[in-house]
């Protein structure tokens, strides 16, 4: 028997810190509907996700609730693991780097790179910043010593640290990526990673900590503990169980097929983990892909902000499979996208209960109104039946093309450009006018078949993305054979004389109004009311922008300076991707003048100017007359 080919896909193991957001949710899904579809396709598939548990934020996480580390995370893991079951997650594996074989491969890993020369001792100064466990240099601070990533003040640390030499990887790395197109997609997170961080030169980093001990032990040095990140990354081999007993799963699935990972991490998997498998003399990952951020409309959700959305709560509302197919439909796979519930609303109502759900309902109710016994075989052809079949059978090949290149957006929408294309076929050939003639039966019955034949193939394809809806589609119809993948390729294998089975709604439509009026109640209650000797704390006026100009390197920001009366004000305000800055020159802006200053960028702002913003578009502020700027508002 041939050996079935193997396909090992990975998620990023994620931190326990907190519970888990929709972000989260997003890169798994993303994993999920890949490993079903290889699974589908008849490849032997490796699923790995987990949980890195280690560092220090967590350590200081767990003194703050008063329990130990371990304790802390087990709470969490357990949270993460009942989630993963409600959003239909089919993962093979789920690696907690605190289980034991995980403990032990890092050890060996970590003597195996030191013994190798790969490893050495030395001593590292720096300014640290504790919740992100990240060491800076001064020039990457600026004069507040604050942290870029977090913005928290850093503290001058000086450790006696292991080094690992990245630098001597950096050759050999920046050929392999030249060489591999393929390596890290898509091709703009490989141009970053080439021309910001390999072509200027790799530096040594550091990778153990002596400043706290929850981690993984340096075996011949019990002051120091394995870095976070290098204890991270060994589970994608560690899980298959590399350097222990049973190496089995290591030999069948190494190396991975593809990593999955968001983009602020990229730099992790295409540098650091890549040198450290050549350190090991390993194969590389065949692919990286950086996925873009599902941001809030406030910018991006963290746990910190407290701005995160619950995909329980989603899914509950929602059922499962629509906050799946929202999740990989409406961003760009690659891309950033904004998560609102206004825009998962309109998904469903517009794809899922109007497009899918009303073809499944009205296909159904024709045939159990006009072939209650099953549809006939004397079947006629008629105009519009080439064209709904040949697009149709087209389709599976251009699913299965989109998917190897991991493009899920792309297949979904190919796959409804096929439903609304059977939908219009319905409306050509006007089923309920064939019915009312017993002449045109047997014509009728080739409309219904097309229909029922249409909805079996697309059914099998939307597997992949919305697990539990093929088969209820599959119950309606009648049907429980020909169900499989690779039947989606032939037309014609819808059973004759099948009865079919009204059934439920698939998508209930959702009331927009009532459920975001609900929500817009309940932040109202959320926000206190104020007094008017509270609200006069604001002190309003009205400001001309006379200057406008880009930050660099920050694509939302702009440098605006005001005229407020007799007075010149800096403001930075993220309305960039809103506004050219040469329209704003002139514009009378509503201006709060009494704001503590704050840096963006490093760049002071000295207030803050008004804008209403729906998520899509934003606008500023302003009064309906021409009036002075330096004019008070109340
Ligand atoms: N523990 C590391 C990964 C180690 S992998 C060897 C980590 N954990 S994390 O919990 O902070 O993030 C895990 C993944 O979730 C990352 O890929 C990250 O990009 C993704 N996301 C977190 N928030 C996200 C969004 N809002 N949107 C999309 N993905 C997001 O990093």
């Amino acid at each position: 028997m041939q050996e079935k080919e193997k396909f090992y896909i990975t998620t990023p193991i994620y931190y326990p810190s907190d519970k888990l957001h929709i972000g989260h949710s997003y890169t798994t899904v993303a994993a999920d509907a890949l490993a079903r579809y290889k699974r589908l396709r008849g490849y032997d598939v490796m699923f790995l996700t987990g949980t890195d548990e280690h560092g220090q934020k967590i350590q200081l996480k767990a003194e703050e609730k008063g329990v130990t580390p371990k304790e802390y995370v087990d709470y969490i893991v357990d949270g993460i693991k009942k989630l993963w079951k409600t959003m239909d997650i089919s993962y093979d594996k789920f690696i907690r780097t605190t289980d034991d074989y995980h403990v032990k491969a890092v050890q060996k890993i970590f003597k195996k790179l030191y013994d190798n020369g790969d490893i050495y001792k030395s001593e590292y100064e720096g300014w640290y910043c504790t919740p992100c466990e990240s060491f800076w240099t001064k020039t990457q601070l600026g004069d507040d010593n604050k942290c870029p990533d977090c913005g928290r003040e850093c503290s001058l640390t000086k450790e006696e640290s292991y080094f690992f030499k990245l630098s001597k990887y950096q050759d050999r790395l920046i050929k392999y990526i030249e060489e591999h197109d393929d390596f890290i997609k898509p091709v703009s997170r490989k141009n970053e990673m080439l021309n910001n961080f390999l072509r200027p030169g790799l530096e040594d980093i550091a990778v153990s900590r002596t400043t706290f001990n929850w981690g993984v032990p340096v075996t011949f040095d019990d002051k120091h503990v394995v870095y976070v990140w290098i204890d991270a990354l060994s589970n994608y081999i560690t899980a298959l169980g590399y350097l222990s007993d049973d190496d089995s799963n290591f030999k069948k699935f190494w190396p991975a097929n593809l990593h999955l990972v968001g983009k602020e991490i990229v730099r992790f998997h295409t540098i650091i983990w890549p040198a450290m498998l050549m350190a090991l003399g390993l194969e590389l990952p065949k692919q990286v892909y950086g996925h873009g951020w599902l941001l809030l409309q406030g910018g991006k959700m963290s746990k910190s902000k407290g701005n995160v959305v619950d995909p329980n709560i989603l899914v509950n509302k929602y059922g499962v499979d629509a906050v799946r197919y929202f999740l990989l439909r409406e961003v760009s796979f690659g891309a950033d996208g904004v998560f609102s519930n206004e825009a998962l609303i309109t998904r469903i109502n517009a794809d899922l209960a109007n497009d899918l759900g009303n073809l499944v309902s009205r296909t159904v109710a024709m045939i159990d109104k006009y072939f209650p016994e099953g549809i006939i075989d004397d079947r006629e052809k008629g105009d519009f039946d080439d064209d709904l079949i040949n697009m149709v059978s087209k389709l599976p090949q251009e699913v299965e093309n989109l998917l190897d290149g991991y493009q899920f957006t792309n297949a979904l929408s190919k796959i409804w450009d096929c439903i609304s294309r059977t939908n219009k076929y319905i409306d050509e050939t006007m089923p309920w006018v064939l019915a009312k003639d017993e002449k045109n039966r047997n014509r009728l019955a080739m409309v219904m078949y097309n229909l029922a034949e249409a909805l079996r193939i697309i059914s099998i394809l939307i597997e992949p993305f919305m697990p539990n809806t093929p088969k209820k589609i599959w119950e309606q119809l009648g049907i429980n054979e020909n169900t499989a993948w690779d039947m989606s390729k032939t037309w014609g294998l819808y059973p004759t004389n099948r009865k079919v089975r009204k059934g439920d709604v698939i998508f209930p439509r959702i009331d927009i109004q009532k459920e975001l009026g609900n929500e817009v109640k309940q932040q109202e209650k959320e926000i206190p009311t104020i007094t008017i000797d509270e609200f006069s704390k604001i002190e309003l006026k009205l400001a001309k922008i006379i200057k406008a100009e880009k930050v660099e390197g920050a694509d939302k920001l702009l440098k605006l300076r005001l005229k407020v009366g007799d007075q010149e004000k800096q403001v930075v305000s993220g309305i960039a991707k809103y506004y050219e800055p040469e329209n704003l020159i002139g514009r009378k802006v509503v201006f709060v003048s009494n704001l503590k200053p704050a840096k963006l960028r490093g760049i002071e702002s000295q207030g803050m100017i008004l804008a209403a913003s729906d998520g899509k578009d934003l606008g500023l502020v302003t009064v309906d007359k021409d009036l002075e700027d330096g004019t008070r508002i109340s």
